[in-house]
């Protein structure tokens, strides 16, 4: 047992339930997919609330079921749409996977999520965190779905200073807090701890302890150790990449590719762009040696964060006196780069420059 929890802890954990329904009743912000529950809502909100804090989830949410209220409509979207909408808010393969997951169930579960922890777990993009979720958000059903804010929640309560990055605490968390769930209203229980680890047992500073429903079991507040806790061993480095990003502009058009179907950002649209460092010298050779003439600007530096590699950007804007043709690659109008090409927040800062170039 990883989580070496005293009787105390237990006990504190154990009244959790009749401390947190009502305080929630009270303090649950009012959110689109709260105010009309539906599996289909939960579902969605669940996916877009691991990458996006609720503020900004809220309008990606709504633009997403207004285009696709139901999971038929979401099974049969082109790719292209679907990518559309989620632009902005990262991780593709969680839109990717939930239209999978959506054809999954127009074929096997008549267009409905199942009420059924095992068949949601078995669904594309479905980990134990969103299957617990939708089970009991959803359908009542007695699961918990332990995130990052649950476990500080339950860390500092128990006062425990198991590494929450480790996947074997985590279940053994998902354990403990399947014993306390409530009898009733498992889903606002779930949500009643997720909502005090964003509004008051938060990150990073000092907790809202003095507003905190749990002050009187909370050992960490108790103990004052609280600020300390969770433990979480530092994460790995990320790789660094070293990047140039083309800005080909031609005829007022602006030049796109698709990435590759594997890895990072798989199958979406892109800058032009290469590892290293690339030269002026070079890149005026390229397009001479094709009789293309080109004049280059600096287009500035960017960088962006995935979960494992750091992009470190050089843009290059090159002018062209006529199109470079070559496989892959779409000239793009600016209604067209605006409306229809989504691109990854990589290339924000580009994409800006080549709207007001175009
Ligand atoms: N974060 C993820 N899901 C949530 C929910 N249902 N309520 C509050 N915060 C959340």
């Amino acid at each position: 047992m990883k989580l070496n929890l005293t009787s105390d802890a237990l006990e504190a954990l154990s009244a959790l339930p009749g401390l947190l329904l009502p305080w929630y009743r009270k303090n649950a912000r009012s959110m689109p997919w709260r105010e009309t529950p539906k599996p289909y809502y939960t579902w969605i909100s669940e996916i877009m609330l691991q990458q996006t804090r609720v503020e900004a989830a809220t309008s990606y949410f709504l633009r997403f079921v207004e285009a696709l209220p139901s999971i038929p409509t979401l099974a049969s979207v082109p790719d292209e749409d679907l990518m559309k909408l989620w632009e902005g808010l990262g991780y593709y393969s969680r839109a990717r996977n939930l239209k999978k997951a959506a054809e999954i169930l127009c074929r096997d579960y008549g267009g409905e999520l199942p009420a059924d922890h095992s068949a949601l777990l078995a669904l594309p993009g479905i980990g134990s965190y969103t299957a617990g979720a939708i089970a009991s958000i959803a359908f009542g059903l007695p699961y918990p779905a332990v995130d990052g804010n649950v476990l500080r929640v339950v860390s500092r309560v128990a006062e425990c200073r198991a590494d929450i990055g480790d996947n074997a605490v985590k279940k053994e968390w998902e354990k403990v807090i399947s014993v306390i769930l409530p009898e009733k209203d498992v889903g606002d229980f779930n949500q009643s701890l997720m909502e005090l680890g964003a509004l008051v047992c938060q990150p990073n500073g000092s907790p809202r302890c003095l507003y905190c429903p749990l002050g009187k079991v909370c050992i960490g507040f108790h103990n004052r150790t609280a600020e300390e806790l969770p433990v979480k061993a530092p994460k790995k480095e990320r790789r660094v990449e070293q990047l140039t990003v083309f800005l080909l502009v031609c005829d007022g058009r602006a030049a796109l590719s698709k990435r590759g179907e594997r890895g990072l950002l798989a199958g979406l649209w892109e800058l032009p762009n290469c590892l290293g460092s690339v030269s002026s010298e070079r890149v005026i050779g390229y397009f001479a040696e094709k009789g293309i003439g080109a004049e280059l600007t600096p287009a500035g530096t960017a960088k962006h964060s995935f979960t494992h590699v750091e992009w470190r950007m050089e843009g290059l804007l090159i002018q062209l006196d006529r199109p470079l043709e070559f496989p892959g690659l779409h000239w793009a109008a600016k209604e067209e780069l605006e409306a229809r090409y989504p691109l990854p927040s990589a290339f924000k800062k580009y994409r800006k420059f080549l709207e007001n170039m175009l």
